[in-house]
């Protein structure tokens, strides 16, 4: 397994290009198979999650071709059960369950597990869907729907941490073929909702309000084959901008949408960070003074889970308590450990960690567990002295287009290793 390799200290400059969103992709990928048109995705990242995405669709049936961030897909002719195994391997691939029903009215999809960020529950998908009319049983790890005729109706998706963004997804587009009208309730309201209701929409669905928490979706009898570009990923966007700003550097962000990240602008602006903003364009400016900021993590537009644990490390290197609570997922604070590795003092109290800044961190051999552990551990490494390795970093490949490229165009001091 591969491992990173940093020595810290270099304050990042120069300029990045931020790719398609890997959670606007998969559902984006999911929904081709709504139609025997050919759909083609445009600004796709090359990302292990998204070469998973794309076999089981063929997996499934469909001619897929991805060449160079453009990707074709035609089905033609699906079937409701792909290759188990592979749907297993990827949380993501629960969105093939609104289509599937959406075309076929029927399907079987293996039950994803938990995770190590926390229980991955989809009881919310399955309502949706039942609400729509579905018959489901799980039985032996899958999931069976069937429908005699997918029916539109009125659905709530709240759930114990606020709504579920793929949840909201498969029913939409659940919803798009059905008969009647389907009103979802308390929906996600991420720009990865609304990316997917505009790709519907060019389809020739007819869905209003995405991108709010209530969405109407009137069911069309047939969908045809669309062009559509994925919207800049707002993850890796906060990921770039916090990795200038815990270097003490300048960067600046091209191809991205400033107006997706309001909430994490917000705090680094009140931690200190200074930035302009444009349409495409984000540019961090060092900061004269770092201080603390409490951040509590909500369903957009409230501060990402997925920016958590980066701005964890902002919050190291600046001087006093800051307060960081986890709302979304009950166990996503893996990187704690691993960052105390490096000096940090930080203490977890429930759903909260207490983050104690302004100490000098020093570079260690430390374990990526999840995507965005991963990433704030690389972050840590580049703002530490000393030599950093990051292992496992199987994970980053799955959500980080090319970061150790990325990351040296800007100065950083980073290889990639084969790990012991
Ligand atoms: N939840 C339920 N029941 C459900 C579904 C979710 O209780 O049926 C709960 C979850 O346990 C969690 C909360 O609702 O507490 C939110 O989960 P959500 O369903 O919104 O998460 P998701 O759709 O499975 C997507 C992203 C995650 C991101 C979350 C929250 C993709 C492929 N994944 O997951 O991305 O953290 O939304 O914004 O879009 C990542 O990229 O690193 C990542 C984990």
């Amino acid at each position: 397994m591969d491992c990173l390799v940093i020595k810290g200290g270099t304050p990042l400059k120069g300029e990045v290009r931020i790719s398609g969103a890997k959670n606007a992709a998969l559902p984006l990928m999911a929904a081709t198979l709504l139609t025997k048109e050919e759909c083609v995705l445009r600004n796709l990242p090359n990302l292990s999650d998204v070469r998973f995405m794309a076999q089981i669709l063929e997996s499934l049936g469909a001619e897929v071709q991805m060449n160079r961030g453009t990707l074709r897909v035609r089905a033609k002719k699906i079937e409701g059960y792909g290759d188990y195994d592979l749907i297993r391997k990827m949380r993501g691939s629960i969105c093939i369950l609104g289509p599937l029903m959406s075309r076929l009215n029927k399907a079987k999809v293996s039950m994803p597990g938990g995770c190590v960020i926390g229980a991955r529950p989809i009881d919310l998908h399955l309502k949706g869907m039942r609400d729509l009319g579905a018959t489901i049983r799980v039985e032996a790890g899958y999931v069976h729907a069937k429908a005699a005729t997918l029916t539109g109706g009125e659905t709530f998706l709240g759930g114990r941490c606020g709504p579920t963004v793929l949840g909201t997804a498969n029913v939409m587009m659940a919803a798009a073929l059905a008969k009647g009208t389907t009103v979802i309730h308390s929906a996600a309201c991420e720009p990865e909702i609304a990316d997917l209701a505009a790709f519907l929409n060019a389809m020739g669905a007819k869905i209003s309000g995405a991108g709010s928490p209530t969405v109407t979706i009137h069911g069309v009898r047939r969908l045809r084959g669309a062009d559509h570009r994925v919207i800049p990923d707002r993850i890796e966007t906060a990921t770039y901008a916090l990795a200038g700003a815990v270097t003490g550097g300048g960067v600046t962000l091209r191809n991205c949408n400033p107006a997706h990240l309001s909430a994490v602008l917000d705090k680094m602006g009140e931690a200190g960070v200074r930035f302009d903003t444009g349409r495409t364009t984000l540019r961090v400016r060092p900061a004269k003074q770092l201080r603390s900021v409490d951040i509590t993590t909500m369903p957009h537009a409230g501060f990402p889970t997925d920016v958590q644990a980066q701005m964890m490390v902002l919050m190291l290197k600046s001087p006093g308590i800051s307060i960081i609570t986890e709302r979304i997922f009950e166990s996503r604070f893996m990187h704690v450990n691993e960052l105390a590795r490096m000096g940090a003092d930080i203490s977890i109290e429930g759903p909260s960690a207490i983050v104690k800044g302004g100490h000098p961190l020093s570079g260690a051999d430390v374990m990526a567990s999840d995507l965005r552990a991963s990433a704030a551990l690389i972050l840590a490494g580049m703002a530490a002295k000393g030599t950093t390795r990051v292992n496992r970093v199987y994970h980053i490949d799955r959500g980080y287009e090319n970061i150790d490229g990325k990351l040296r165009a800007l100065g950083a001091d980073i290889s990639r290793e084969p790990g012991q």
